[in-house]
């Protein structure tokens, strides 16, 4: 099962100086095609999500598929919600399976940026999972034109980048130092010189979005530079709508007609930007010292008394409702035994994210509540166990 935790495929790429590709996926084409790529080429790779694209996919059931398509993986992954708006599209990144988040708030006065990105990292941090944020402002919106991008480049200051680390908390930073989202018009100019006095000053894993249309002599001078993940969308949503276009132009004329060979479209600008970006052949090392991401499963098998079981009904309903929203819970099962002599007729069965979430959980207030006034009163007779899945 190789989700791994994304701290340490970051900190091995900023020790080893590459970059991992942080590809964003808007189909089970793209996601295929990636995975395809990073698996040729050994390499680490993060499955990325923008919150822009939700118009094009249904996250939920993307991530279903995004999670399954990480653990069946012989390299190591880490799935991230990209461009996170609010706290709660982190909460929900998080409950969904995301085990990194990006919070946006860019956009904000620097006071405000901080105090949501802080917000967010407290959360993300009490279910083990990391956050970048950004700072400066990257116009732009992956997959359009830059000419229809509004406002200007605002780069992102050494003083506030300090600033902003150390009061967030943040564990890697997207910088603004001169691209943009989509696809670029002229030469892009970058602030090389910047981005190096950031990297010496905060010494975390640098980010670099809207990495379509650099040239591979300004890859390489990033990646010298601190730059450890790198956002790319736009060229292989271009390489896809390329091989479509082919396709039409040869008489296309079903769904599966126009979408041939657009896997291996994507697959390619995967495997190119792979090996130019370091990553090629580092699935294994990353393997070797990466925590790896696995779900703990807390256990509640009880017995009730003073109730009907309509009544147990009611509150597991209520239970579902509530503890599913409590930040790093996956699921929350409910279950009744099969045989009525069970020696317990009732059971939790709640899916953390990850071990931090054990006492987060405990100490949430909408689990307090839930437990004191509508479980613990009559479920007396209880085991409460929390196992670490073992899983390939
Ligand atoms: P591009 O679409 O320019 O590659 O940028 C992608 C990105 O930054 C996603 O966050």
């Amino acid at each position: 099962m190789p989700l791994v935790h994304m701290r340490d495929m970051l900190q091995h790429a900023h020790r080893n100086r590459y970059a991992v590709g942080a590809f964003d996926l808007v189909s089970l084409e793209f996601l295929e095609a990636i995975m395809a790529g990073a698996e040729a080429a050994r390499a680490p790779v993060i499955l990325s999500l923008a919150e822009s694209h939700f118009e094009y996919f249904d996250f939920e059931l993307a991530m279903a598929a995004t999670v399954a398509a990480a653990r069946r993986a012989s390299v190591p992954v880490a799935i991230h919600l990209d461009h996170g708006e609010h706290f709660d599209s982190a909460v929900r990144g998080i409950n969904l399976g995301c085990n990194g988040v990006m919070i946006d708030a860019s956009h904000h006065p620097l006071e405000e940026n901080i105090a949501l990105t802080r917000q967010v990292v407290e959360m993300a941090h009490a279910c083990g999972v990391p956050v970048e944020g950004e700072l400066g402002y990257v116009p732009g919106v992956e997959g359009e034109d830059a000419e229809r991008h509004p406002g200007d480049v605002v780069y992102t200051s050494v003083e506030d980048a300090k600033r902003y680390v150390d009061e967030t908390g943040v564990d890697f930073l997207a910088v603004s130092i001169g691209t943009v989202h989509g696809r670029m018009k002229g030469e892009p100019k970058l602030d090389f010189d910047r981005l190096a006095e950031i990297d010496a000053a905060l010494g975390i894993p640098l980010v670099i979005h809207g990495g379509t249309g650099l040239s591979d002599e300004q890859f390489r001078r990033l990646i010298e530079r601190g730059v450890t993940k790198i956002n790319y969308y736009t060229a292989l949503a271009d390489a896809a709508g390329r091989r479509m276009q082919d396709n039409a132009g040869n008489d296309a004329r079903s769904y599966t007609d126009f979408t041939r060979g657009v896997r291996d479209a994507i697959r390619e600008e995967v495997v190119r930007c792979i090996e130019l970006w370091g990553s090629a052949g580092q699935a294994d090392a990353v393997l070797d010292t990466a925590e790896r991401w696995e779900p703990v499963e807390h256990v509640i098998l009880y017995n009730v008394e003073g109730l009907t079981d309509e009544d147990v009904e009611e509150m597991m309903a209520e239970g579902r409702r509530v503890l599913s929203k409590i930040p790093g819970v996956l699921r929350v099962g409910t279950g009744q035994a099969v045989k009525e002599d069970a020696q317990y007729r009732f059971c939790w069965l709640v899916t953390f994210c990850h071990p931090a979430v054990i006492d987060s959980y405990r100490d949430h207030p909408d689990h307090r509540r839930f437990a004191d006034e509508r479980f613990r009163p009559y479920a007396g007779g209880r085991v409460s166990i929390d196992y670490r899945m073992i899983e390939d």
